[in-house]
């Protein structure tokens, strides 16, 4: 069996408006092995996003740790967190995020020059990665001149840059139709394979879950036992 790459415990999280309370992670515990892709399924507002954020440091726990390889992300001082995010971790957004005024290319080299990578090196980098997306030939495009399905590979392929141990992505084919978020499936299931880059997808699609290696369910802020996946 692979190795453990990310691996969390007993995460709370409670957001707090003036005296409302709102527990919305009770206590979860996860482990995600090397090139696993794992879904994490679960009804809206069950706690999915916010668990995502925190295994990606975008947010901060109430309590329990996170521990990537053998660093706990919330004991680590900001610079570190920061080139952790970068380097070790791929984000893929329901909303690609892309930046509108840079081209594909320039989009998937920007977390490499953002590490200080040389730009003719960068972008080499992020043409090959294109052409394992399959848009090598669309490089130069904005991204308002792609489809969705199109600018979710380009934002597959900018998590990808760095070589991030875990790619973590939020309802990633929450905005295409069924054709392009089978693709776009597809194409992550190569990619952990192929790279050994364990992908945590949240979804709410179990057609698409099913897919993957691996399902968990959300409840209630907790991980509880998956059906579906038995
Ligand atoms: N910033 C916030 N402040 C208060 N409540 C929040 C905040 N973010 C999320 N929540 C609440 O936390 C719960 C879980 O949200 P979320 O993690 O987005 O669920 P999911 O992604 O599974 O739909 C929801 O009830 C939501 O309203
Ligand atoms: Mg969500």
């Amino acid at each position: 069996m692979q190795e453990v790459v990310l691996r969390c415990s007993n995460i709370t999280k409670t957001y707090r408006d003036g005296a409302a309370e709102t527990p919305v992670l009770k206590g979860v515990t996860l482990e995600v092995r090397q090139g696993e892709q794992l879904a994490i399924v679960g009804s809206s507002g069950s706690g999915k996003s916010t668990l995502l954020h925190i295994l990606g440091t975008l947010d901060t726990p109430c309590g329990g740790e996170v521990w990537l390889g053998e660093e706990e992300l919330f004991s680590l001082d900001a610079a570190r967190q920061a080139q952790v995010r970068n380097l070790e971790l791929g984000f893929i957004y329901q909303f690609h995020h892309l930046l509108p005024e840079f081209s594909a290319l320039e989009n998937v080299a920007m977390p490499a020059l953002i590490a200080g990578t040389r730009r003719k090196q960068a972008m080499e980098k992020a043409q090959e990665l294109l052409e394992k997306v399959g848009l090598g030939h669309r490089g130069k495009h904005a991204p308002s001149e792609l489809s969705g399905g199109e600018r979710q590979r380009v934002a597959i392929a900018r998590a990808l840059i760095n070589q991030p141990r875990v790619v973590l992505a939020d309802e990633p084919t929450g905005n295409l139709d069924a054709v392009s978020g089978e693709a776009v499936y597809q194409l992550i299931r190569d990619l952990a394979s192929q790279l050994g880059i364990a992908f945590v997808v949240v979804t709410h699609d179990n057609q698409l879950a099913a897919r993957m290696d691996r399902r968990v369910r959300m409840h209630d802020g907790l991980i509880v036992p998956d059906e579906a996946s038995a």
